[in-house]
């Protein structure tokens, strides 16, 4: 299997899809590549049943496990019928979100990690040990992000505070672990900042592979 498999990961509001439209846009305008745009979770008709039951349901009790194997469940399908096949014909897969919200959102934030390391393996699982080639870490206090969303907020994005802030430690943690994966960006910065550093890593990432 080729192709190149680029995750954006990050914080309520810290600017993930604006990255994705732009890295988008010059690949396929100014490259001429080939390229899917998706995201996590609901990038699938399936995806789009769990996607509701994870985001939408706001009056019903959810066990943290059962919350990490929903969003698995959407992954698991999303890379063996969109992700795979694409990268299969060499395409450039652009996803918002991956296995890396997961270990943040459920393995840091709700801490399942504590109660059972072995989350990683659960999530190698669903992917079947695909590994992105390059993550873009789009980092931002919480308070910060969580100030920028206009529109309604969904059950994850109503979590306190706190909830956040360990989304954000723990993604800061991934990348200390992943150094030559995930390329964290300051999110503070302006969209062109941010698209440009991410561009110019994306293009050495392509050239080492
Ligand atoms: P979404 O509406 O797609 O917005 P955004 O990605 O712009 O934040 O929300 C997805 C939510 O699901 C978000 O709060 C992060 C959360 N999430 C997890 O908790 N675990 C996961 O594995 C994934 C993929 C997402």
């Amino acid at each position: 299997m080729r192709g190149l498999f680029v995750t954006v990961e990050g914080g309520e509001g810290s600017g993930k899809s604006t990255l994705i439209d732009r890295l988008y846009a010059h690949l396929t305008l100014e490259k001429g590549a080939s390229v899917i745009k998706t995201f996590e979770p609901g990038g699938t008709p399936f995806g789009q049943l769990v996607r509701e039951l994870l985001l939408e349901k706001h009056d019903v009790q959810m066990a943290g496990k059962a919350e990490l194997l929903l969003f698995l469940a959407d992954r698991a399908h999303h890379v063996e019928t969109l992700i795979k096949p694409a990268l299969e014909k060499d395409m450039v897969v652009l996803c918002d979100r991956f296995t890396d919200s997961s270990l943040a959102y459920q393995g840091g934030a709700r801490q399942i990690a504590k109660i059972d390391p072995k989350i990683e393996e659960v999530c190698l699982f669903a992917t079947g040990g695909l590994i992105p080639d390059i993550t873009f870490y789009l980092d931002i206090p919480p308070e910060e992000g969580l100030a920028r969303i206009k529109r309604g907020k969904d059950r994850l994005e109503k979590e306190h505070l706190s909830f956040h802030q360990r989304v954000r430690e723990n993604y800061l943690l991934l990348a200390k672990k992943h150094p030559q994966r995930i390329v964290v960006l300051d999110a503070r910065k302006t969209t062109d900042e941010v698209y440009r550093e991410a561009l110019e890593k994306l293009e050495a990432t392509c050239h080492a592979i």
